[in-house]
């Protein structure tokens, strides 16, 4: 496969063309920006980390039946995706009260909601990603009534199968972001997951004593960002204790395949 000329550039990707017209390749930067481009940062080897963490979370949501982008990893840094046209709206899904909407509606942080919440906010860095209702997405034509259906059955399958994989490594998965693509197949109109599921975009908390291993941990200056997601890494068994991938060890790691390109 041949990487062609950058399509896009996001605040924390970068999307190549490839030489099928079908499929793109992802790229995880390093940088780190929080509340909405304000805050940023270069963290190296969060790159590295994050395309690892989603790799295995899309493939394993991929055997339970949940189809999305992902083709394989290429690389510690590249994916090689299915090109789909982005729905403009971030469904986020919370199990715990934190973060925003702690200081929208004023609720307890750290409030167990009795059933998952989803939320949706309009793709829009300009506006700033505002809260908007089921009522806008059909009123301005972002979805359909059909599209948002499955979505949201999509949505629940993955809230319950990722609390259950968290919950198995220790961990408690509060709150996340999802990005969901259109894209045909063998004719037929398809909306799969897209983007990524990592420690960017999830909030993860140490089941027993409640640390934040996720980018909170740069949102709120905590420090330790990459120990932080290493592991988590580890955890679900990606990186293995014995292989001597510490954080250390991947950052020198980018730093060799960043000269290299
Ligand atoms: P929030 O509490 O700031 O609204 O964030 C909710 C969840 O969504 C949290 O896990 C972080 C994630 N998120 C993103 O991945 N990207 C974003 O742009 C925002 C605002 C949140
Ligand atoms: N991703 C958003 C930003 O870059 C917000 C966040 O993750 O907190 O500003």
């Amino acid at each position: 496969m041949k990487k062609g000329k950058k399509l896009y550039e996001g605040k924390a990707k970068i999307i190549y063309a490839t030489n099928d017209k079908n499929l793109v390749i992802q790229y995880f930067k390093d940088d780190a920006t929080a509340f909405n481009n304000q805050k940023k940062s270069t963290i190296e080897g969060k790159g590295v980390l994050n395309n690892r963490i989603s790799e295995h979370i899309l493939s394993n949501l991929s055997q339970i039946g949940i189809k999305n982008h992902l083709v394989k990893r290429l690389n510690m840094r590249e994916q090689v995706i299915m090109l789909v046209e982005i729905i403009p709206i971030e469904f986020i899904v919370r199990n715990v009260a934190t973060g925003s909407i702690t200081k929208r509606l004023g609720i307890e942080d750290g409030t167990v909601l009795k059933e998952p919440l989803i939320e949706y906010c309009l793709k829009d860095d300009k506006l700033g990603d505002p809260l908007i209702s089921e009522e806008h997405i059909l009123a301005f034509d972002w979805s359909t009534k059909k599209e948002i259906e499955k979505v949201k059955k999509m949505i629940l399958r993955i809230n319950d199968f990722m609390i259950g994989m968290f919950r198995g490594v220790g961990i408690k998965l509060i709150d996340f972001k999802l990005e969901f693509g259109r894209l045909k197949i063998d004719g037929k109109d398809e909306v799969i997951l897209a983007d990524e599921i990592s420690p960017d975009t999830c909030r993860l908390w140490d089941s027993i004593t409640d640390k934040k291993l996720d980018k909170d941990r740069f949102r709120k200056n905590l420090g330790d960002l990459i120990p932080a997601y290493t592991e988590v890494a580890k955890r679900l068994g990606i990186l293995h204790e014995q292989s001597n991938v510490s954080a250390v060890n991947v950052t020198k790691l980018s730093s060799i395949k960043r000269k290299q390109q």
